[in-house]
């Protein structure tokens, strides 16, 4: 017992590193305490078709957008204020900025591309 306890800061410690940033961010981004951002923005960020429906004659799309190009300040931003469709937030800088890393890293090779050559919508 005695030397569980003399353990004990180790364990906690290490565990610290258990989980990455990277795994960090992208368990944050599927459960952000609330409805995942992948149902809206696709798995990796990269936006998607919400529900599509007819007024009249015309389709409607109501769509999430791609969010893979959008600066962490925009992310924060957003993520703190109430919008029509997309849920707000209770989440920290820290957070968001893991949110953001895993977005910007899952995305790596798309957005290493040139930025007009696709678009930022
Ligand atoms: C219910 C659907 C929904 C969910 C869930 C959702 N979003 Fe959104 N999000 C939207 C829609 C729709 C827009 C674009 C229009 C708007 O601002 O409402 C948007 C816009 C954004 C924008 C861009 C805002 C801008 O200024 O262009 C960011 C960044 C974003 N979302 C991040 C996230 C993150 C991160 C999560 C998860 C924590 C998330 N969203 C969850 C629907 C959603």
């Amino acid at each position: 017992m005695k030397r569980l306890i003399f353990l004990l800061p180790l364990l906690l410690s290490a565990s610290e590193d258990f989980i990455s940033h990277y795994e960090y961010g992208e368990m944050l981004y599927n459960n952000p305490r609330g409805v995942s951002c992948a149902q809206c923005h696709g798995k990796q960020g990269e936006g998607k078709v919400i529900v599509k429906y007819l007024e009249g004659k015309e389709e409607k799309v109501i769509q999430g957008s791609d969010i893979r190009r959008k600066p962490l300040p925009q992310m924060v931003h957003t993520l703190n204020s109430f919008h029509e469709i997309m849920p707000r937030y209770y989440l920290t800088d820290e957070e968001v900025k893991a949110i953001y890393d895993y977005i910007q890293e899952k995305n790596e090779d798309y957005l290493s591309q040139e930025q007009d050559s696709n678009s930022t919508k």
